[in-house]
């Protein structure tokens, strides 16, 4: 069975009353509760986490790679700001993708910068909640292929 971690950052856990017009009514409770849906009728082990803090971010993606886990982070705010979280992800050899709920690239130019899409497979963003959902089927079939390789 493959295992996925979702880990938010900073200000995810005011999902549903924070700027409504940008990132939709849904609560992080609701995000989970579609995702742990959608990996249940998948066969897949599901985390999913948040916190406000950078260097708990750090921890949660080392636990992830170190278990070999896929891991799914909206690392909000951090996104643009963090080397340390991009270190984590290489540091583990995290296989990862970076979603976003809003379309960071039709947003304020600090939010057009990653630093950790180089070392991610992929960025899915811009599609409202939806974006954890796309990014559990992209990261899924990513997980098999490389369990099939390592049997
Ligand atoms: C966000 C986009 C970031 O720029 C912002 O700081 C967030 C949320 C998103 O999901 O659209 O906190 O990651």
């Amino acid at each position: 069975m493959v295992a996925v971690h979702v880990l938010n950052g900073p200000n995810l856990n005011l999902l549903g009353t924070r700027e409504p017009g940008t990132y939709g009514a849904v609560t992080l409770a609701g995000v989970e509760e579609r995702l742990r849906r959608k990996a249940e009728a998948a066969g897949v082990e599901l985390t999913f986490r948040q916190t406000n803090f950078e260097g708990e971010l750090v921890t949660f993606i080392q636990q992830a790679g170190l278990a070999g886990a896929g891991v799914i982070i909206n690392a909000g705010a951090y996104t643009h700001t963090s080397v340390a979280l991009r270190d984590a992800i290489k540091g583990v050899d995290a296989l990862a993708i970076e979603v976003h709920i809003s379309n960071v690239h039709a947003r304020e130019e600090f939010r057009h910068h990653s630093y950790m899409a180089p070392v991610c497979i992929g960025v899915i963003c811009g599609f409202g909640v939806a974006s954890y959902d796309l990014a559990l089927d992209a990261i899924v079939p990513l997980l098999e292929k490389r369990a099939a390789k390592a049997a």
